[in-house]
């Protein structure tokens, strides 16, 4: 049989670790799970007690509405202007998504068709690298980390890879994808970082969708920037904030697209040709999550900052040297010198087998991200410190 658009799409190497996965599991070992970035912490008491209530609401059974309700829009505007000191008219610049994924994919699909092209780093969460091919476009890779640098933080390399693409694309691409805090390298940057970004989409007329995932997963002190924060940034930008990762609620699917009017007024249109909106409980138990319970991302990030203490020190401890990201919930860990004969592949099959720790081959996110493995922080510090054990009897070559 023959399928439209999935047919370009390389196998999803995640797939091969959760078989090795499971199969360790009904073998009755114990596997240390640092594969998927599924937030094992719960969702705000508050907002499930209301998802309750509303779900006992005859009328909540209805269809939504697909660009989100109002209040839900308000409270978002409310977060943005309380977070990063941006204006957003919740009527015109704010559209509620069904999580993060699914507006940025729909939003490809407004921006980009067949002869398209945009630009999107490698490695890079998977749908940033799939979804202009959803949408029948060609993506254009830029390295997302220097190999030579000290940090996974990108810098005047990135930017003199995103010139190199620019100028060498035969057709000029219309979109920017990008994301900060970064996933899977951890990368963060600052504002001058988003200033000079929002420069360059603005000198050549191209649209940046930001994705701000992480948005609230800054750590010792370091808020991660928000694009619309730039001069000028709403001319040419839109961000992607979702509540999975902030108030660990991912499976609730509650996302929003922010920035630019006539990008919102797109997706808004194409969203509601294609769905009802998030079930409505829902979008009330997110107005309570954002509006009563707003600090609950800053207890969520104390958690995850002792999770990436635990596991940078003992991975540093044992031999194995690697870098505290400011933000994000991953580790970006580049394999040990004396194991690099394996691919990335290779080596986190090898870590299931010999060591009982699951994470994440960086080749799943980009060839780009081969070399690397990466740790999502949803393991507690005991856990943790299991794994490292673990760790340490199945890399002897380490010193
Ligand atoms: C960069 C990035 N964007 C989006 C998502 C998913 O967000 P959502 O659950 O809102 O679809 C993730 C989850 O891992 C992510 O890492």
């Amino acid at each position: 049989m023959e399928f439209r658009r999935i047919t370009g799409l390389p196998p999803y190497v995640f797939a091969t670790i959760n078989g090795l996965k499971a199969q360790a599991r009904s073998q009755g070992r114990d596997i240390v799970d640092f594969g998927f970035g599924n937030p094992d912490l719960p969702s705000p008491d508050i907002a499930v007690e209301k998802l309750a209530e509303a779900a006992h609401n005859p009328k909540n059974h209805r269809y939504s509405a697909s660009r989100g309700l109002p209040n839900l829009r308000l409270a978002m505007a409310t977060r943005y202007k309380k977070l990063f000191d941006v204006d957003l008219d919740p009527d015109t610049e704010v559209v509620t998504t069904i999580g993060a994924k699914e507006g940025l994919t729909h939003l490809m699909w407004v921006l980009l068709g067949p002869g398209d092209t945009a630009i999107v780093p490698s490695p890079s969460y998977p749908i940033h690298l799939a979804g202009p091919g959803f949408a029948g476009a060609q993506v254009i890779t830029v390295p997302m980390v220097d190999p030579g640098a000290s940090t996974n933080d990108p810098g005047d390399d990135f930017f003199a890879g995103l010139v190199a693409a620019w100028e060498s694309a035969t057709v000029k691409p219309r979109v920017i994808i990008c994301s900060f805090p970064h996933n899977p390298t951890s990368a963060c940057v600052d504002l001058a970082f988003m200033e000079r970004l929002v420069n360059f989409a603005l000198e050549r007329e191209v649209i940046i969708c930001h994705d701000f995932a992480y948005a609230d997963l800054g750590f010792d002190g370091y808020q991660p920037p928000s694009i619309l924060q730039a001069p000028r940034a709403k001319e040419c930008c839109v961000e992607l904030y979702t509540l999975t990762k902030s108030f660990s609620m991912a499976g609730w699917r509650v996302g929003f697209m922010v920035g630019n009017a006539e990008i919102v007024a797109a997706l808004t249109k194409l969203k509601s040709y294609l769905d009802y909106g998030t079930f409505q409980p829902v979008q009330i138990a997110a107005i309570v999550a954002m509006n009563e319970a707003s600090d609950y991302p800053d207890l969520l990030r104390e958690v995850y900052q002792v999770r990436r203490d635990t596991l940078i020190s003992g991975l540093n401890r044992i031999g194995w040297s690697v870098a505290a990201p400011k933000g994000s919930m991953f580790i970006w860990a580049p394999i040990p010198e004396p194991y690099r004969e394996m691919d990335s592949l290779e080596f986190a099959k090898f870590l299931i087998t010999e060591a009982e720790v699951a994470t994440s081959p960086g080749v799943g996110f980009g060839e780009g991200g081969d070399g690397h493995v990466r740790f999502a922080l949803i393991e507690n510090e005991l856990r943790t410190q299991q794994a490292i054990r673990n760790l340490k009897r199945a890399l002897p070559k380490l010193n």
